[in-house]
């Protein structure tokens, strides 16, 4: 049988030339690199320029995926950006985005699942180039993090990042089976029960503020494992493949702990989870695709493997897409 198939023809990424340490974050709050990198395994992390937007990161992001993909920006039918923290309200970054590259066609919109965005905007981009609608599609995740973040709460502001990563889908053609380059299959789950347990105490319609990120983390963690593993083991089901046979697991990268838990529960090896948390802490939407972007580019991830991706964040929201690569 004849199917179309969303296959990775492209990746880039962009972190903002700050680096703030553990060390510098203990001269603004009572912590120590002691407990953050105990606690997380997080020991830097990016920080934007205060002249940079969101934006201004996806482009470079988006400039670096269509180079290695060998396209031009006029190529792209469709952008999709994951995004929790927009340049504006309104319009959506990738508007902007689309402004930036110059391209002038097609359509562009926003997607906000907080740290899941990655996996719900490559859920929806894979939907639109098997509905036939796009053939090239910009997939970004971008965020600005350090802007949200209540520089005097110790709980949170040594968690996050900013950064942005992206990839380029491209329709081709396939067999329908799971030997097939691409995406194929993935999970999107939501349950809005829990949406404060991570979240902003501010809004458009509700404060008038943008508000400042909040969050109950040990809670988080609880559900995090148990839902990750989860996801991942539906879309291992759906195509009939077992955790001995994925090659690569790209997770969100929020806490190496939770890394560790997943990869634990799912039985697969440590070597085979990418891990960033470390130099990029948790940049949200955008971990994912700039883990991706650093394993393909030396070389780790290669053609024909299995590699699973998978997230979860404030909503809650969680996900996982399996793609051969
Ligand atoms: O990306 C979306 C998904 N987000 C996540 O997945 C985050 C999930 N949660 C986590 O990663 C972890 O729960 C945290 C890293 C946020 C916290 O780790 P924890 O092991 O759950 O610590 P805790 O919140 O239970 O805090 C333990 C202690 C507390 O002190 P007491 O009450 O035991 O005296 C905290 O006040 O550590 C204290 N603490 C800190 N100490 C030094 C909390 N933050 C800090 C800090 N430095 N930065």
């Amino acid at each position: 049988m004849n199917v179309i198939r969303s296959v990775v023809t492209g990746t880039g990424s962009y972190l903002p030339e700050k680096i703030l340490t553990n060390y510098d974050i203990e001269q603004k709050v009572d912590t120590t690199d002691e407990w953050i990198v105990e606690r997380t395994g997080i020991k830097q992390r990016h920080i934007a320029a205060q002249d940079e937007v969101t934006s201004d990161l996806a482009v470079i992001a988006a400039e670096r995926a269509l180079l290695s993909a060998g396209l031009d920006a006029s190529e792209i039918d469709l952008i999709i950006v994951a995004t929790s923290t927009p340049d504006q309200t309104f319009p959506s970054t990738a508007t902007t985005v689309q402004r930036k590259l110059g391209i002038t066609r097609g359509a562009a919109f926003d997607v906000q699942a907080v740290c899941s965005g990655f996996i719900y905007a490559l859920t929806t981009a894979d939907n639109f180039i098997k509905a036939g609608q796009a053939k090239n599609v910009l997939v970004i995740g971008a965020e600005i993090f350090s802007r949200i973040l209540d520089w005097e709460d110790r709980t949170t502001c040594v968690l996050f990042g900013d950064g942005a990563g992206a990839v380029v889908l491209t329709a081709m053609s396939g067999t329908g089976n799971v030997s097939d380059r691409g995406i194929l299959a993935s999970r999107i789950h939501s349950d809005g029960r829990y949406s404060n347990l991570l979240y902003v105490d501010g809004g458009v319609s509700s404060t008038g503020t943008v508000g400042h990120l909040r969050m109950k983390g040990k809670e988080v963690f609880k559900h995090a494992v148990l839902n990750l593993a989860s996801v991942v083991g539906e879309v291992l089901e759906d195509c009939n493949l077992s955790s001995e046979q994925i090659d690569w697991i790209v997770p969100h990268q929020a806490n190496k702990r939770i890394l560790d838990g997943t990869a634990r529960k799912l039985k697969v090896s440590p070597e085979k989870v990418v891990i960033t948390v470390q130099k990029h802490a948790n940049t949200s939407a955008a971990s994912i695709p700039l883990a991706l972007d650093e394993a393909v580019r030396d070389g780790r991830i290669t053609p024909g493997q299995v590699v699973i991706l998978e997230a979860m964040g404030g909503g809650f929201t969680w996900g996982a897409c399996l793609l051969r690569w």
